[in-house]
This record gives structure tokens, C-alpha cells and sequence, in this order.
């Protein structure tokens, strides 16, 4: 087992995904049951008290992989040394509010904590975002890291990739281990395009098993518009499940993806696809050697092709919208 214990900040630690995935984070599911871990709960000050009862639970389950709780509302000692860095805390939309105002109040959270990593944290520190927009809040955070290799910063569409493997699992009475390379391109948003033409079921293309009418009017909108689905039946937005797409995503990074397989995560574009450079955009992806690479010489056909440019035009208005109000 290594000396060392990794340590791992979690931003937004009291918050709902926060209680969901702190203790799944003690117990080795999100690097591996013999990698030792220190904890870092990042929290605004009204909040703290509320994370450091979740600090007393967690003390209260004597993981033997836990070597530590710190709990903060100061960005040096949240990220002094991080190795894995889940910035999970967000400003949720707020009644009244425009997408500017949202893209902006985040601005505040996410520029500052992009810099604090940038300054203080590890060496081979890891940023997965998941607190809405997803993936424009990891443009500022990285925009904010000028010296952290750009591709560790990446944000969450692991959770649409794990529900559109559920719905086509059940739409086809199969196992969710028959399907391979499913992908989700683009954005975190409604406009992410769940590809059913590269998935493969059983060694066959999976949009060749299902029929047209279905993939376009209901698998497509059931993945894109689950988010949504889930406030209107709880009352609240996805918790559990959204903890853990964020083990999954980092396991996966930081192990490497099986073989024959790939799966989806939003990372900075290198220009493929047509995807322009620079933008954190959802693709399909394998895990090698602790770095994420996009799988190239898929076919894009006409389908696929605008669903994936309407989502990627989504991720550059919401990257000229940051840049207008200088967040990057
Ligand atoms: P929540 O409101 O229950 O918790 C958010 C927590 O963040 C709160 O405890 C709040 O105090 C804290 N916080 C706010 N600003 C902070 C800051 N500057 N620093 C540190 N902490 C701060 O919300 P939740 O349900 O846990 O969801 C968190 C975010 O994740 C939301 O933005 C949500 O939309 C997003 N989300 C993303 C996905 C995805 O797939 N990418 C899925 C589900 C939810
Ligand atoms: C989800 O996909 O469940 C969330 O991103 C929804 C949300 O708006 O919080």
C-alpha cells in the first residue's frame, strides 16, 4: 500500500453530492482499495458547520483508507497539495436569472479556484468539474491555471454517458455490460448528442437494433433531458447518481479504460471532429497512462454531424460569453 495518502479536495462538500460522494471517496471506490486518502472540504463559511458534521460521519465509519479530514472555507489550505481536485460547489440558477448572470456568478467561484489550484496545488493535480456549467466552468477554472497542463482540468458528461447505456440497456433487454463505446459529444447541457451509431451491442451497431423514430424522439431527449426529469420527480437535481459518474470519471482517469471499450468525458479539444481547439467539450475517450486521449477515424455522418455542431456552437456562445465579461 502506498505511504503516501492522495489528497482530495471536494468543493460544495456539504451540499447533496458532496454527502453522496465523500464517503465513497474513504472507502477506495474513487482511486483503488489500497490507495490511502486525505480529505479536503471546501465550503462557504455558513456552510462549514454542515461539513464538519458530514467530517464526523465520515470519522464515525473508521475507514482504514482515510488518513485525514480537513475542513475549510480557505482556498490555499483547500488546494495546498491537492492531487484530485472535484470542484463539485456551484451558484445554482437562481429565479430571474439569465444564463449571463449564472455564467458570471460562477465566474466568481471558479476563476479563484482555478488560480489557488494554479498556485498551491500538487504536481500531477487531476480537476474534474461538475457544478453546472459543467463544462464552461471548467474553461474558467483552467483559463485561471496557466500553469497546470490544460488537459487536467475536464468537466462531468459521465453521468449522460451512464444514462444513455441505462436507456438503451433496458430499451433492448440487455445487460449494461453488453454495450461498448457508447458516446456523448458536446456539451452538459440539452443539447449533448448521445451517439447510438458507434455504440456496439453484442459486436452490432446499436442504432441498427433500435428503430429511427425511437433513437431520434425518445432516447436522444430522455439522455439530454434526464437532468431536468430528476428535479421534477425529487424536487432536487441528481445526487447519488451524479457522484457516481464523478468516482467513475476519475477511476477511469486515473486507471486506465478497459480494452476494447471507451467511454465519454468532457476534456479540452485538440481540433478533432471539428470540435473547435481550446474548448472543454464531451467526446468519446479512453484512459492511457493517467491521461485521457480521444478516440480518432470515427465516421460522422450527416446525423450525427449537426447534432454534434449545434452542441459544440452551444459551447462556443457560452465560451464568448465568458470571455465578454472577462472571465477568461
Ligand atoms: P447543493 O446546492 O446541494 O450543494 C452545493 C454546495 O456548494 C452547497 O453546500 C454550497 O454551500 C456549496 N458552495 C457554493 N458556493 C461555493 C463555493 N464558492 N465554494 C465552495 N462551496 C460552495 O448542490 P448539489 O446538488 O450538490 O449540486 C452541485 C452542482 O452540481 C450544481 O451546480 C449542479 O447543477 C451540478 N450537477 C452537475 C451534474 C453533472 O452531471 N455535471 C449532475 C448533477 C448536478
Ligand atoms: C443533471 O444532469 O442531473 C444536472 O446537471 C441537472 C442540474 O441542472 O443540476
Amino acid at each position: 500500500m502506498p505511504e503516501t495518502p492522495v489528497k482530495v479536495t471536494v468543493t460544495g462538500a456539504a451540499g447533496q453530492i458532496g454527502y453522496a460522494l465523500l464517503f465513497r471517496i474513504a472507502s477506495g471506490q474513487l482511486l483503488g482499495a489500497d490507495v490511502p486518502v486525505k480529505l479536503s472540504l471546501l465550503e462557504i463559511p455558513q456552510a462549514v458547520k454542515a461539513a464538519e458534521g458530514t467530517a464526523m460521519e465520515l470519522d464515525d465509519c473508521a475507514f482504514p483508507l482515510l488518513r485525514g479530514i480537513e475542513i475549510t472555507d480557505d482556498l490555499t489550505t483547500a488546494f495546498d497539495g491537492t492531487n484530485i481536485a472535484l470542484l463539485v460547489g456551484a451558484l445554482p440558477r437562481k429565479a430571474g436569472m439569465e444564463r449571463g448572470d449564472l455564467l458570471e456568478a460562477n465566474g466568481g467561484i471558479f476563476g479563484p479556484q482555478g488560480k489557488a489550484i494554479n498556485d498551491h496545488a500538487a504536481d500531477d493535480v487531476r480537476v474534474l468539474v461538475v457544478g453546472n456549467p459543467a463544462n464552461t466552468n471548467a474553461l474558467i477554472a483552467q483559463s485561471a491555471a496557466p500553469d497546470v497542463p490544460a488537459e487536467r482540468f475536464t468537466a462531468m458528461t459521465r453521468l449522460d454517458h451512464n444514462r444513455a447505456l441505462s436507456q438503451l440497456a433496458q430499451k433492448l433487454q440487455v445487460s449494461v455490460t453488453d454495450i461498448k463505446k457508447m458516446t456523448i459529444w458536446g456539451n452538459h447541457s440539452a443539447t449533448q448528442y448521445p451517439d447510438l451509431f458507434h455504440a456496439e451491442v453484442g459486436g452490432k451497431i446499436a442504432a441498427e437494433l433500435v428503430d429511427e423514430t425511437w433513437l431520434r424522439e425518445t432516447f436522444i431527449p430522455t439522455v439530454a433531458k434526464r437532468g431536468a426529469a430528476i428535479i421534477e420527480a425529487r424536487g432536487a437535481s441528481s445526487a447519488a447518481s451524479a457522484a457516481n459518474a464523478a468516482i467513475d470519471h476519475v477511476y477511469d482517469w486515473v486507471n486506465g479504460t478497459p480494452e476494447g471499450d471507451w467511454t465519454s468525458a468532457a476534456i479540452p479539444s485538440d481540433g478533432s471532429y471539428g470540435v473547435p481547439e481550446g474548448l472543454i467539450s464531451s467526446f468519446p475517450v479512453v484512459s492511457r497512462g493517467g491521461k485521457w486521449e480521444i478516440v480518432q477515424g470515427l465516421e460522422i455522418d450527416d446525423f450525427s454531424r449537426s447534432r454534434i455542431d449545434a452542441s459544440v456552437a452551444e459551447l462556443g456562445e457560452e465560451r464568448d460569453a465568458v470571455r465578454q465579461l472577462g472571465l477568461i
